[in-house]
């Protein structure tokens, strides 16, 4: 048995109207950016009760944040937790639910089989980028900052109650914002199409995610008043974080989350990299998927024919949004030279292949592999091992 399950999903232009419905006491879970800049204020507007707003979320954030926010929430004691921006916010806000329900639990040790109460507390979404999927996903991703890791934790009681997945609030991000977001979105959607816990609930969401973000992605980055393609994105980031929620993200998030967790630099950049070569090198264990995947993406091509035109086609999309398709480029804008990223090699690869995501791969990568990998990914050499 298994289970495909969902946010209920208030979308499209006007969606922030549903919070009007209802009434209590909100707790808001965002950063002091998202206040400043006032997209925050653009959902709170809408809030019909008393409000208390916690700013203090970082990027890349951390279990003691979670902690930190817990303890003002239970002065408060909330109806409603609300999450308010990118995927650091939303996580820490769904952190902030289960343990503020169960404080006796160690967030790090939360897994789909823990027990949990649930006392009543409904937990809101609303992303303010249309990448991580968060608001429709059940797991929590925070970093544990004395190994540099970060720590997916997955379980029913992380689904929201309501995802608010409205294009008002993602209109004013910045071009290179929209394009590492969008990145991790379809990252999302390809590694769910060839998880081994793919079904027939993600498959056709997957698909639809990939349709939506090669057609309309550069659109979106390229000028964010083209309210068509806007949306059309942000509702992709939401049905990919449907996808992982139930198939779980893959082989690009092993990488990734390693990446983000040594050299920090922004989740999408790092997995949307690793997707050329993730794809080619995860096909001898999923050729028929991505085989498939490739056809409904309108490639003709057959078997390994096909998958090398859909590495194609991702680094046609990478070429598109001004991003270079491998690590090495990444990194120089980031001020990460060769010497660092050899350096960390070693940890990279051990991260990597001990990520929570290698799970749910139908063959885990020997280290030796995950190191050429990585290798391949930094000098952009196309995977021929
Ligand atoms: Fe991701």
């Amino acid at each position: 048995m298994w289970w495909f399950a969902s946010p209920r999903i208030a979308f499209g232009e006007d969606a922030l109207e549903f919070l009007e419905s209802l009434e209590g006491k909100f707790f808001v879970v965002t950063d002091s950016n998202l206040v400043k800049s006032g997209v925050v204020e653009k959902a709170v507007k809408h809030l019909r009760g008393e409000i208390e707003i916690f700013d203090g979320v970082e990027p890349d954030p951390s279990f003691e944040i979670v902690e930190e926010a817990v303890a003002v929430a239970r002065t408060f004691q909330p109806d409603y937790v609300v999450g308010i921006g990118g995927g650091s916010s939303l996580d820490v806000a769904k952190g902030v639910r289960i343990i503020y329900e169960n404080p006796h639990l160690n967030p790090e040790e939360i897994s789909p089989w823990t027990d949990v109460e649930e006392k009543g507390v409904k937990l809101i979404l609303i992303p303010t980028a249309s990448g991580s999927g968060s608001e429709a996903s059940n797991a929590i991703v925070l970093t544990k900052k004395d190994e540099d890791r970060k720590i997916a934790s997955v379980h029913p009681r992380i689904m929201a109650d309501y995802a608010i997945v409205d294009p008002e609030m993602v209109k004013d991000l910045p071009e290179r914002v929209a394009v590492f977001t969008g990145l991790d979105a379809l990252s999302h959607a390809i590694d769910a199409y060839v998880s081994a816990w793919k079904n027939d609930f993600t498959d056709g969401i997957c698909i639809q995610a990939c349709k939506l973000l090669f057609t309309y992605l550069p659109r979106a980055c390229k000028d964010r008043s083209d309210r068509e393609a806007v949306e059309r994105v942000h509702n992709a980031a939401t049905l990919a974080g449907l996808a992982i929620g139930s198939s779980q993200a893959g082989l690009s998030h092993s990488l990734g989350h390693s990446i983000g967790g040594v050299l920090h630099i922004p989740h999408g950049f790092a997995c949307g990299i690793c997707l050329p070569y993730t794809t080619k090198y995860y096909s001898r264990f999923a050729l028929e998927y991505y085989e498939e995947l490739a056809y409904h993406l309108g490639i003709q091509a057959k078997k390994e024919e096909a998958v090398d035109e859909l590495v194609k086609k991702i680094k046609t999309l990478l070429a598109d949004l001004n991003v270079p398709d491998n690590l090495k480029g990444i990194f120089k804008e980031y001020g990460i030279g060769e010497e660092e990223f050899y350096d960390n090699l070693k940890r990279l690869v051990y991260n990597a292949s001990t990520d929570n995501t290698v799970l749910t791969l139908a063959d885990i990568p020997s280290e030796e592999d995950f190191e050429k990998l990585f290798i391949h990914a930094f000098e952009g050499k196309d995977v021929d091992f």
